[in-house]
């Protein structure tokens, strides 16, 4: 692991050296979370970089408790603004704020910066979370969206740059855990759990009535909006599937789906010999996040405990792929392979957008999906009415960052043209 040198801030263990962290999406429920681990832990972590987007009171208050390096926020009128507040307030003079998308990639390749903590929401975090792959970081991935778009690239990036891609994502932090080095050929199967979601036991026909104060009411976790619609679709579980697929270099036929109700274990792998080894938690997001702020040693949280005794009993359950349509589109978009997973990504994205700017119902999020799949698949197939002799590079195959923007934006006007028919 690279470490700095530093001893400054090492009063209780004089032998520790300190970890330099980036959060990107600092004001998220991820990077609250990570923020919140490095405040048990000064003799271990420094923050060199943080970033947000529009959240700019949160980020003061976080600017003022962690006085890090660099700030990226989203305009150079923000960033004016914000190098004059504490230029003239006299507090963290010698903070460089940075902002837009270089901002972003500036604070994640930095050199004096260990590990980076990807955690914005999305394809808006591809470019930056890449430049951190690109300078052989420690990369904690939280933020999915990059590894479903472009999952191969990252994946090689990282092999050719020596950068550490430490699963963030509950399922996958588990998932690594039990496999502890084992190789892929010792895999029979990988079992991602779900919880199911609000609407696990909700009768079917009842479907076309979902508010989005349901749909934001996760049984289990608390997490970010977008992510959280994702879960009650299940759309989560399908990006979940891909993420793993690249992540732990394992065919997409061997990646099951599991409903676990209690979000008590958080993934299980199945060797060959017929062993499972699970990981097992409370469903508390900074347990995987000190796994990998610690990684490769675990760090003394204070934290709630899990009391087996008290458990009781732990629930599995097949998937009910009618009441998930997004589950299954996506396991065909991972097995598709391609542009598939971008476009899906892509137009997910807006199409959530839609729902929670309460345009659309939680039923057409399913169905707008379906109709931009159908129009990929004509497209590929060659049989979509007006579609073009010459098949866009980008939907059959990513081989660049590019490859990976266009492909999603690809999904989002698909997607932004059934939108406009409904309406
Ligand atoms: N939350 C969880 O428990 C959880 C669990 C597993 C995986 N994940 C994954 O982790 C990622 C973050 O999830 P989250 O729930 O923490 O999301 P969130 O609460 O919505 O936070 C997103 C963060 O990214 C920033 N951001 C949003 N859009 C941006 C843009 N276009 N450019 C730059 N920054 C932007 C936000 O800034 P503002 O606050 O200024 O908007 C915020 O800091 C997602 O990919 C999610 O799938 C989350």
């Amino acid at each position: 692991m690279k470490v700095s040198a530093s001893l400054s801030n090492s009063s209780e263990n004089p032998a520790s050296v300190l970890t330099k962290v980036t959060v990107l999406g600092a004001t998220g429920s991820i990077g609250l979370n990570t923020l919140d681990i490095i405040r048990q832990f000064p003799q271990k972590f420094q923050i060199e970089a943080l970033s947000c987007r529009n959240s700019i009171e949160q980020l003061c208050e976080q600017i003022r408790e962690f006085k890090p390096r660099l700030v990226c926020v989203n305009t150079s009128d923000q960033a004016r603004e914000l190098r004059e507040s504490f230029r003239s307030g006299h507090s963290c003079p010698e903070t460089e704020f940075v902002w837009g998308m270089e901002g972003l990639k500036q604070i994640s390749r930095d050199p004096e910066v260990d590990l980076v903590m990807a955690a914005i929401v999305g394809a808006a975090g591809l470019e930056p979370t890449f430049s951190a792959v690109e300078a052989g970081k420690i990369v904690a991935v939280a933020n999915k969206e990059p590894l479903v778009m472009a999952g191969e690239l990252f994946v090689q990036t990282a092999k050719k740059t020596g950068a550490k891609l430490l699963p963030t994502d509950s399922e996958h932090n588990a998932i690594f855990q039990a496999l502890h080095n084992e190789s892929p050929e010792r895999i029979a199967r990988l079992i991602l759990t779900a919880s199911g979601g609000p609407f696990r036991d909700l009768p079917l026909d009842e479907f076309e009535q979902i508010t989005l104060d349901e749909a934001l009411n996760h049984p289990n976790w608390e997490m970010g909006r977008k992510i959280t619609i994702d879960s009650a679709t299940m759309m989560n579980k399908g990006l979940e599937i891909i993420e793993a697929h690249w992540l732990f270099n394992t065919p997409v036929e061997k990646i099951d789906v599991l409903m676990q109700r209690e979000s008590i274990i958080h993934s299980m792998v199945e060797f060959i010999d017929g062993s499972f080894l699970a990981q097992m938690g409370l469903p508390d997001m900074r347990v995987p996040i000190a796994y990998c702020l610690g990684w490769p040693e675990r760090l003394p949280l204070k934290i709630p405990r899990l009391d087996p005794v008290a458990l009781n009993a732990l629930h599995f359950e097949a998937i009910d792929e009618q009441r998930f349509p997004c589950l299954s589109l996506s396991l065909k978009a991972a097995k598709q392979g391609g542009g598939a997973p971008a476009v899906l990504n892509g137009a997910n994205e807006k199409v959530v957008a839609a729902f929670l700017n309460e345009e659309i119902r939680f039923v057409d999020i399913s169905k707008i999906l379906a109709s931009v799949m159908h129009v990929f698949d004509e497209t590929l197939q060659q049989t979509k009415p007006d579609c073009f002799d010459i098949i866009p590079d980008f939907l059959l195959n990513i081989l660049s960052l590019e490859d990976a923007v266009e492909a999603d934006q690809w999904g989002r006007e698909q997607a932004g043209e059934v939108l406009e028919n409904l309406n």
